[in-house]
């Protein structure tokens, strides 16, 4: 797949996922806007993109503010003059449920939902000039609701519905929106949540086993299935949550 000529903002490009798909962006020839707040790790993810040659656009940009997210645009527009892609990435999960959950939902909302609706709606003028698309990485967790996750699973179910309005919606310009929808990954998001180390890989090490497939999928495998829906390969693809998670989906939950 090729992008050479192509502005892809990536959001939470400085982790996990969000890093990956930067790497694999610049491996073909994108040119990159890397969002997230921790500097050091943003300019770490632009370290490994320039062994490819281009040299990233760093904003450093919290997707709670509102400020933050037109900055995103404004910079973006300002040093590439278009926008082609954007990868709706960030995103947070916090480990609690419903009672006394509120704080916990605020936060998961502002982040996984607000942000990216805001961020969209900011960014369709300019991708509806170059009949451009969208990528939301959402989760499995959108059809498969967990307790002890309610806001992070409402979240993602809200932004697989957005995916879809935001396609109906924006198809009639030109403009493609679409999920990637990821099983469990190994990436900083539990840890963020406060999993130790250690626990954090007997989860890991549980859920392999427990997965049809017997491993989980890594960044890797998440960032091919979204440089696919980016590309014009996916042309007529718009309005999918597109399910990558080794059969975790289909296992038969254990009473
Ligand atoms: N790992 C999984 O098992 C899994 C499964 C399904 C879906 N996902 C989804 O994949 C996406 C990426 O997660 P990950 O697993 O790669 O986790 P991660 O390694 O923790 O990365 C999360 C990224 O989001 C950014 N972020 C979080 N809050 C932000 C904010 N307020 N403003 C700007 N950036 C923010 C972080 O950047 P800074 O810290 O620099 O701000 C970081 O780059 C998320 O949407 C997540 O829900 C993950």
């Amino acid at each position: 797949m090729d992008f050479k000529n192509k502005v892809v903002i990536i959001t939470g490009a400085s982790s996990g996922i969000g890093a990956t798909c930067a790497v694999k962006f610049a491996k073909a020839s994108a040119k990159l806007v890397l969002v997230g707040r921790n500097v050091d790790n943003l300019s770490k993810t632009a370290n490994s993109c320039r062994n490819f040659g281009l040299r990233p656009l760093i904003i450093v940009a919290d997707m709670c503010k509102e400020d933050d997210i037109k900055k995103i645009v404004d910079e973006t527009v300002k040093y590439f003059e278009k926008i082609d892609v954007l990868v709706n990435n960030a995103g947070i999960t916090m480990m609690r449920d419903i009672e006394g959950g509120i704080e916990a939902y605020d936060r998961v909302m502002r982040t996984n939902v607000r942000g990216p609706f805001l961020l969209t709606d900011l960014a369709m003028p300019h991708l509806i000039k170059t009949k451009g698309n969208v990528v939301n990485i959402s989760s499995i967790l959108a059809h498969r609701p967990m307790a002890k996750m309610t806001a992070y699973c409402m979240s993602k179910a809200a932004l697989d519905v957005f995916t879809k309005c935001a396609a109906a919606e924006f198809g009639p310009k030109g403009v493609r929106v679409n999920s990637v929808n990821p099983g469990p990954v190994r990436t900083d998001i539990f840890k963020a949540a406060g999993l130790d180390e250690e626990t954090n890989e007997m989860l890991f090490s549980t859920i392999e086993k427990g997965i049809p497939l017997r491993k989980v999928v890594s960044s890797e495998d998440v960032a091919e299935v979204v440089l696919f829906l980016a590309s014009d390969k996916a042309c007529c693809v718009t309005g999918s949550c597109y399910e990558i998670d080794c059969g975790a989906s289909i296992q038969q939950i254990k009473a």
